[in-house]
């Protein structure tokens, strides 16, 4: 099996992921008693469901401390590394993301986590890059953020520098960078096709160079898709000038019903009557103080999307309305999108049978052998 053969590289026009399932709670910040239960059965068996219909990746949230308020959103999380090589050892097709922080795992140990994962999943292991930007995991680590996002992704340049040096490299080397000093480093066994496939979800401008120098997949927040059109446009342009195809993705957060009347009444209960608001606005406060994934005039606008899903594009409705927008977000330009559910494994099989195959219809994916 080649890189390209990583369902991720297929040839559907929007591709699609489950994002944050080893988190409790997954996306929606909320005390409604029927929230994700982020345990390793209920993962597995959502990877085997998205496996099973063709869904292209799994993409999981790197955590090391929760979000407070009574939920203690995020509180509990699966590691990634050892979340990805387990699901890959459960699944087939799916290809499963790994989310590493490069200032917390020494890359020479990352080169080795991540190709002995994508060996035992046949090629199917994918890296999320993660440069750093919530200031208590760092203070947990006992390790500053740079206040200055230049200097944060110089570290996360030199860090994937090394991981790609140890997987390309042919016996041992010294490195004398300026945030790493090795010597004689190697690292075997190898990625199982080269190198996986990689993501990064920069928002600063000085992250998205990062993005579309290094990464085969950009995340990109879509608070207003007509907005997005141009931000897409110029990323692939960055990208391009730099020779490099970088792929788009946005994120999104589902409830799909037979009726718009029942999506919207469950949105209202979840994410309104029951939402962790505590917890809303410790994760709103920490995202507006470091982060620049969200233009800062639309952040306090989506207090209610970041109960609902995190702040991501909202698909409420019926099949027939959720199925459009997605249709929207492929017209946009986005490669595909993420998509997360209250409780996902619950709701998934509802998607599954209504909504793929609307997108199939459209000619947004091919149709999977039923
Ligand atoms: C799809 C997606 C996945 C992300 N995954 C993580 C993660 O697992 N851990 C984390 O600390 N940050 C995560 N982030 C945050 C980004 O990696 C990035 O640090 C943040 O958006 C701030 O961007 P900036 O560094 O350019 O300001 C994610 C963001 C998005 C949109």
């Amino acid at each position: 099996m080649g890189r390209g053969q990583s369902p991720i590289f297929n040839d559907n026009k929007l591709k699609l992921g489950f994002f944050s399932p080893n988190c409790s709670g997954g996306m929606a910040v909320t005390k409604a008693p029927g929230r994700w239960v982020n345990s390793w059965p209920n993962n597995i068996e959502l990877a085997q469901l998205g496996d099973r219909a063709g869904i292209e990746f799994v993409l999981p949230i790197a955590r090391w401390i929760g979000y407070g308020g009574e939920t203690d959103f995020h509180g509990s999380v699966l590691e990634t590394l050892t979340w990805a090589t387990g699901l890959l050892a459960h699944t087939e097709k799916i290809s499963v993301f790994a989310t590493v922080h490069t200032a917390l795992i020494h890359p020479v140990v990352a080169a080795k986590q991540l190709a002995t994962a994508d060996q035992l999943g046949g090629g199917r292991l994918g890296l999320n890059i993660v440069a750093g930007w919530n200031k208590p995991e760092y203070d947990a680590f006992g390790i500053a953020l740079p206040e200055k996002h230049s200097e944060r992704y110089a570290l996360a340049q030199e860090w994937f520098d090394i991981v790609q040096r140890i997987w390309k490299h042919d016996g041992p080397f010294d490195w004398p960078g300026r945030f790493f000093n090795l010597k004689g480093v190697y690292g075997y066994p190898r990625p199982f096709a080269g190198a996986p496939p990689v993501m990064n979800a920069a928002g600063s401008a000085e992250g998205r160079i990062f993005a579309t120098r290094n990464a085969d997949f950009l995340f990109c927040i879509s608070v207003d898709l007509e907005q997005s059109r141009q931000e897409v446009i110029d990323i692939k342009q960055a990208a391009a000038k730099q020779g490099r195809d970088t792929g788009v993705f946005t994120l999104a957060h589902v409830v799909c019903r037979p009726t718009k009347q029942e999506a919207e009444a469950y949105l209202h209960y979840y994410a309104e009557e029951q939402a962790d608001w505590e917890a809303v606005d410790n994760l709103m406060r920490l995202q507006g103080m470091h982060a620049q994934s969200f233009p800062a005039e639309a952040l306090e606008m989506l207090r209610g999307r970041f109960a609902a899903g995190h702040g991501t594009y909202p698909l409420i409705g019926d099949p027939d309305a959720v199925a459009r927008e997605l249709a929207r977000i492929s017209e946009t330009g986005f490669t595909g999108c993420t998509l997360s559910f209250v409780d996902y494994a619950q709701e998934f099989p509802y998607f599954r049978d209504e909504v793929l195959p609307r997108l199939e219809k459209m000619g947004l994916r091919q149709p999977l052998a039923r």
